[in-house]
């Protein structure tokens, strides 16, 4: 039986942003299980066809591409209910007398993940019930420990989706196609053959309004902590014995033990923060960082992250990994670049062709790997050439396939409770030495590639 949805944190800007667009998608290519209700749970004093002018006038803003009768089917499917996440029997009210389980999305800033576990802890959710839980899953080790011990009370780990958009992206999902199902990559994925990696989150959207969010987070933990090193996971794992959710997740986590811990003098050596200042991207003008409205400039919250990883394993000792993400840059590059090593020796004229590299590129979605051949012309020339297939374009957006993975009740691409503190366990160091300023702050203009880390 398809779960009912309830919504907690309906009116916030996470739910208009990325679920309903999902579930109207989703609904639009009749994946959505037509009896199934979508209840928005907030504390605003609203009634239901307040909330559903809401979320209408927030799709149209943000969503114009959502064709109008599609939004209207998904308005129709909505109900709203008031309540306040730590009152236990307005809660109970709000998830109604579902005859089946429930998906439980908790869309909430996270100081009230804690609150809203224990209160949904103590009311019984009917058989097959599922938590979703968004980022960030704590704010360090103990932090996302603590989170995961009240889970475990009331949850079972199977029934929990701490949920990372990112690894429902058709091309990053092709990571793990493209290494295990092909004998030709994988038989030259190791220190051997690869130089260095590079997984790069370049956006040109500035602050959209979320400062109440990011200006608590920053790129490291916005970005870094979560997506860019769930995308490491998939670069770096052993290959797993079967696709299935256990097998899968087991490799990933230790993939992330085997990630160095810095110490204060590796953090100063490996890592690099910025924040923007007043510039122009895409034509619009940004404003510093510091100036947009909500920003506290004494939490020295960064727009740009760059750190330099280590996995050591047999498979990797040495090779940089290199995670990068900013804002208000000039231009979307989404990618993973696997730079190979050159070949050993060289008997063309061309003195230094440029070693292969196999990129991984989202927006536009394309796999392609750059070579040398022989050109038209003289055979000893060498010419650059690209393999390369858009294979990788999916119908539904990546938050769309999350709820179905919700639906179907199948966590295996959801982040599991001891892959969530590692992935603190390596941050964590980074953010003490970044506290005690031992990185210094720099700069970019809005608008740029950003800062100079030369
Ligand atoms: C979100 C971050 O999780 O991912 C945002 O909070 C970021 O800051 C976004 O812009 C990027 O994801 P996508 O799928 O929109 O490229």
């Amino acid at each position: 039986m398809a779960p009912d949805f309830v919504i907690f944190g309906a009116a916030g800007d996470l739910t208009s942003r990325y679920l309903m667009p999902a579930l109207a998608r989703l609904d639009e290519s009749g994946q959505l299980p037509k009896g199934v209700t979508i209840r928005g749970v907030s504390q605003e004093d609203w009634d239901v066809d307040r909330f559903r002018r809401h979320i209408a006038d927030r799709l149209a803003t943000l969503h114009e591409d959502i064709p109008p009768g599609v939004v209207a089917d998904l308005i129709k499917r909505l109900d709203y209910r008031q309540a306040d996440v730590t009152n236990r029997d307005e809660v109970a009210e709000a998830l109604g007398k579902s005859r089946g389980p429930v998906v439980a999305y908790l869309a909430l800033p996270p100081r009230l993940f804690g609150p809203t576990i224990e209160t949904l802890a103590g009311l019984d959710l009917p058989e097959g019930s599922r938590l979703v839980v968004e980022k960030p899953f704590g704010s360090d080790v103990e932090s996302a420990k603590r989170l995961n011990r009240l889970l475990h009370e009331s949850f079972p780990e199977q029934s929990v989706f701490r949920v990372d958009h990112f690894l429902m992206k058709a091309t990053i999902q092709n990571v793990i196609g493209l290494r295990f199902a092909n004998r030709i990559f994988e038989m030259l994925w190791n220190r051997d053959n690869i130089e260095r990696v590079e997984i790069t989150w370049d956006e040109t959207v500035a602050l959209e309004g979320r400062a109440s969010y990011y200006d608590r987070s920053g790129a490291l933990r916005d970005m870094i902590q979560n997506h860019l090193l769930q995308l490491l996971t998939l670069v770096g794992m052993e290959p797993p014995v079967t696709m299935s959710e256990r097998d899968l997740r087991d490799r990933k986590v230790e993939l992330l033990r085997a990630v160095r811990n810095f110490t204060p003098e590796e953090v100063e050596r490996h890592t690099a923060r910025a924040r923007y200042a007043a510039g122009t991207v895409k034509g619009v003008a940004v404003p510093n960082y510091v100036d947009e409205p909500g920003v506290d400039p004494d939490r020295k919250i960064e727009t740009f992250a760059q750190v330099t990883l280590f996995v050591d394993n047999w498979r990797w000792a040495g090779v940089p990994f290199v995670l990068r993400s900013g804002k208000a840059l000039a231009s979307d590059r989404h990618e993973i670049v696997v730079h190979y090593r050159p070949v050993p020796h060289l008997a063309f004229h061309e003195d230094h062709p440029q070693p292969n590299v196999l990129r991984f590129q989202l927006n536009p979605d394309r796999m392609s790997l750059g070579m040398n051949i022989n050109g038209p012309g003289d055979p000893l020339d060498l010419e650059r050439v690209e393999l390369a297939t858009d294979c990788c374009q999916q119908e539904i957006p990546a938050y769309s396939r999350l709820l179905l993975d919700v639906i179907k009740g199948d966590p295996i691409l959801a982040i599991r409770g001891d892959e969530a503190e590692e992935s603190w366990r390596i941050v964590e160091p980074i953010l003490h030495a970044w506290a005690e300023g031992r990185v210094p702050m720099r700069d970019y203009p809005a608008g740029s590639d950003g800062p100079d880390l030369g």
